[in-house]
């Protein structure tokens, strides 16, 4: 399975999960600092402010990347950081990422950045958050300003992470920072994101026309349980238009598909959509990034929240911007699953691919990456020291073989990302799910690379599935 010359093998992570220093060289609180701070957010009171301490040891972590061979290194940035409390620009703050960059770029190692991982600054949140317009402006100002220090030497950019967790996981089930529970301001969330996308994309744009610019999102393949029932595959529906038409249609059709539009008609979506928003929203880019980890397959029969509540180990409402009557239940299959509970469902991925090949990113000329696939699972510790995680390695091994069969298919794929580099800080799970290539011991913070690692390093280096 050889895969295209120029093919990237990366690894990826974002700044709260990995950096700690959350105090340090004039940082201040993200919403994820505050989130933390509140009783049963977070699996065993866990935070970021040390993580996996890569604010301190990022130089060994770019030796690792080196060791594993990889070919680009997926961050982010943290606002917080570089404009603390959504201020004026802090240089000590930006200085950490021109570090990283600088020993990347030394390692051989292509550095993609992502300004958005979901630590928006607690200021801004006080002052609206997401919910409020103000916030996309700022978004694109901050891009600005990171671009002004960093864009001399990084030419992939990515304004968001996966906006459905933004907007849904944080303003509708509460299950993530800012842990707050409304449909209006999950919507409204929803449509400033996309809106700070837009603005920020066009920004970096007109700045540096030579930059190339992307969008990562949470896709998924919803399968209607009973294919034959209507009511399934109106779940189906669904489904497909909150976690992927909603952003997808946006971005690519400069619309919101209408369907969606009626489903949640009760609350004000439109009231926030102004003339001029859609073609920002769709202002070209040049690659779209895919975060694919599980299909799923749905019904409309029993509402439950066990889907739309994913990401969270204790029980929460909905992350459904529909009406409570309209919510979708998982249906399990009898796949293996992950310690996530997530399925292990390899072929979705081809099919993702084919389908945003086919209907968005294909026709726009837009360039598919995979910028994150991986899983959690509970690693052991051999009694020599190693990781033997065969089913880590395993369900990586099966994801790339998928990306293989849709290039030969016509996908437009250029690169894939495995999440994560690092065990690392799992949001409101903490430190109990393990996604990393490479273990972190969070008492010692000693890295070990997993059999798993080693493996991707293998294939990153032949550039074709290796043994
Ligand atoms: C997607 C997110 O971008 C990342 O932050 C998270 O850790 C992984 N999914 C695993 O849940």
């Amino acid at each position: 399975m050889q895969f295209p010359d120029e093919f990237v093998w990366g690894a990826a992570t974002a700044a709260y999960q990995i950096e700690g220093a959350a105090a340090e060289d004039g940082r201040r609180d993200s919403i994820w600092d505050t989130f933390c701070r509140l009783p049963g957010a977070v699996a065993g009171s866990d935070s970021g402010s040390t993580a996996c301490d890569h604010y301190h040891r990022y130089a060994e972590d770019i030796a690792l990347m080196r060791r594993m061979g990889l070919g680009a290194y997926r961050f982010s940035t943290s606002w917080a950081r570089i404009r603390p409390d959504g201020g004026p620009v802090n240089p000590r703050g930006v200085d950490f990422y021109s570090r990283l960059v600088d020993g990347l770029l030394e390692a051989g190692i292509t550095p993609w950045l992502t300004l958005y991982h979901w630590d928006l600054p607690q200021a801004l949140e006080d002052s609206g958050g997401w919910a409020s317009r103000d916030t996309s402006y700022a978004f694109a100002e901050y891009a600005l300003s990171v671009h002004d220090r960093l864009g001399d030497r990084v030419r992939m950019w990515t304004t968001l992470n996966e906006p459905w967790c933004s907007a849904f996981l944080g303003y509708c089930s509460g299950v993530h920072a800012p842990g707050r529970q409304s449909r209006p301001d999950a919507l409204a969330a929803m449509h400033h994101l996309l809106l700070g996308h837009g603005l920020a994309a066009a920004a970096l744009r007109e700045r540096d026309p030579e930059a190339q610019l992307g969008l990562t999102l949470n896709l998924t393949v919803p399968d209607p349980a009973d294919p034959a029932d209507p009511v399934d595959r109106d779940a189906a529906r669904r489904i497909d238009g909150q976690f992927n038409r909603a952003f997808l249609d946006p971005v690519f059709r400069q619309s919101y598909p209408s369907d969606f539009l009626a489903d949640v008609a009760a609350y004000g979506l439109e009231r926030h959509v102004r003339p001029g928003d859609l073609e920002l929203i769709g202002t070209p880019i040049d690659f779209l990034g895919v975060n694919y980890y599980h299909g799923e397959a749905v019904t409309g029969h029993q509402a439950t929240d066990r889907l739309l509540a994913h990401g969270a180990p204790v029980e929460r409402p909905a992350a459904s911007p529909y009406p409570a009557a309209d919510e979708v239940s998982v249906v399990p299959r009898g796949f293996p699953t992950t310690a996530m509970g997530w399925e292990v469902q390899p072929e979705g991925l081809f099919r993702l691919l084919m389908r945003l090949q086919d209907e968005y990113a294909g026709p726009a000329g837009t360039a598919l990456y995979v910028t994150e696939n991986g899983a959690a699972y509970d690693d052991r510790v051999s009694a020599d020291g190693s990781i033997q995680d065969l089913d880590r390695l395993e369900f990586v091994r099966a994801h790339v073989a998928e990306c293989h069969r849709a290039i030969r298919a016509g996908a437009d794929l250029r690169g894939y990302f495995a999440w994560s580099l690092l065990d690392n800080f799992e949001w409101a799970w903490g430190y109990a799910q393990r996604f990393g290539l490479v273990r972190v011991d969070y008492d010692t913070l000693i890295r070990t690379i997993k059999a798993s690692g080693e493996w991707f390093g293998r294939t990153a280096a032949a550039n074709s599935v290796a043994d």
